[in-house]
């Protein structure tokens, strides 16, 4: 019975769609959506979301004028590739922020745009995942609890995703070299955060140097996530992926993902940039001239302004990490509280993460997500999300705090 109401569901005309999209779990915000649209939140309380990743801080004036001062170009197909002028801002950065030797990054070889990081993590499956691999169906690997767009693709892609735990007691970080012989030979592509959603855990250089030498060693594609590289805790930033192929100049096999959704604070813009190995950043512009969707040019225009610009960039660091003091006053030894290295988002074990996610909604009007719609089984079925919720500190100081007071007090 639940399977033909599933199916029904799924599949609302009596057609042939492809069965591998059957495996697709419904997405956390749906979820979300079934447990807690049934119920009320106190009706004396204003309703905050805290479950969704969109930082509400502002973004510099000089977007609206650049958007404003390149209008006359919303009537022309913008280019795949990006401009010359993005992407010689982004290969800039890269240089800069990760001190990477001049002229490694070369702006029209090793960077593409994308219309945010989503689609392209997505699109990144079909590029690296053949058909089989050792004679099997392929493997992708991704932590566990993982950025959902990860498992998405690796299933729309035919490859089996495997989980990789990433406990408190790894410190948030999978051990992909752990795994079985057997896995790794089949391994196409392994999907890497950091720091990582939803704990925030930071990989140093040698965590990375191992990762790379281990995409070299089973011939995988590496893809890092790095899209939270501007928000930390703290004087050091995190590495990047990059500076591991700059000790010995090869990018192949890697690819990193950057996003100004969250350095800039303009998820609505959509702009992002994937960069590394140059072979696969052509076959990646190949697959956007059949199917993609390049930013507007004045899109274009304003994001370049923007990788340009650092002095928005450290005063939004410094709003997170007033936030994350609040935090820890608030709820410092409590929910197994932590003050997580990067990103924005506390993770909290509060025991049933479901059950605390509908007592904030019935009583606190907070709309939060439980750590498990984050998470898959692991082999022994245990759920590493279970206990805990995710908090997106995307508001500004004042509605973070009355969100914590109540919070502290409702759980
Ligand atoms: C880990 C991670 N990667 C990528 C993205 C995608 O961001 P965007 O498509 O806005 O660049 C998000 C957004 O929430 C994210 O949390």
């Amino acid at each position: 019975m639940t399977t033909q109401t599933n199916d029904a569901h799924r599949r609302p005309h009596d057609r042939i769609v492809n069965p591998r999209l059957d495996e697709l779990p419904d997405y956390p915000f749906e979820r979300l959506r079934g447990l807690l649209d049934p119920l009320s939140a106190p009706k004396n309380l204003d309703p905050v979301a805290l479950s969704l990743g969109e930082p509400q801080h502002p973004y510099p004036d000089f977007v609206g004028e650049i958007l404003h001062a390149n209008r006359h170009l919303y009537g022309k197909y913008p280019p795949v590739a990006g401009t010359p002028d993005f992407c010689r801002a982004v290969a800039d950065w890269l240089t800069r922020r990760y001190a990477l030797p001049q002229g490694m990054v070369e702006a029209e070889r090793h960077v593409a745009p994308c219309a945010g990081t989503r689609e392209a993590l997505f699109r990144t499956a079909f590029m690296a995942v053949p058909p089989t691999k050792a004679g099997r169906q392929p493997a992708v690997l991704m932590p566990n609890p993982f950025y959902q767009c990860y498992a998405g693709a690796a299933i729309a892609a035919g490859a089996e995703p495997v989980f990789v735990s990433a406990l408190v007691e790894n410190g948030f970080l999978p051990d992909f070299a752990a795994l079985d012989e057997d896995v790794l030979a089949r391994t196409a592509l392994v999907y890497f955060c950091t720091p990582g959603n939803p704990q925030g855990a930071v990989a140093s250089l040698e965590y990375l140097e191992n990762l790379v030498a281990l995409s070299r060693q089973y011939d995988f594609t590496l893809v890092v996530d790095e899209c939270y590289a501007e928000i930390y805790n703290g004087a050091t930033p995190p590495a990047g992926t990059l500076q591991v192929c700059a000790q010995d100049g090869i990018m192949s096999g890697v690819l990193v993902f950057h996003s100004l959704s969250k350095r800039s604070n303009v998820a609505g813009l959509r702009s992002g940039f994937v960069a590394g190995d140059p072979d696969m950043l052509t076959l990646f512009r190949q697959l956007s001239e059949y199917g993609g969707n390049p930013s507007p040019l004045p899109v274009y225009a304003a994001a370049a302004a923007l990788w340009r610009d650092e002095g928005h960039v450290s005063a939004n660091r410094a709003l997170y990490v007033e936030k994350f003091d609040l935090a820890e006053r608030i709820l410092s030894n409590r929910f197994g509280f932590y003050r997580p290295e990067g990103g924005f988002f506390l993770w909290l074990d509060v025991g049933d993460g479901e059950a605390a996610t509908v007592e904030l909604w019935r009583r606190a009007g907070l709309r939060v997500l439980p750590g498990a719609y984050l998470s898959a089984d692991s082999g022994s079925g245990e759920n590493p999300g279970n206990r805990y919720i995710r908090v997106a500190m995307v508001h500004d100081k004042v509605v973070m705090a009355d969100v914590l007071g109540r919070m502290a007090e409702t759980l």
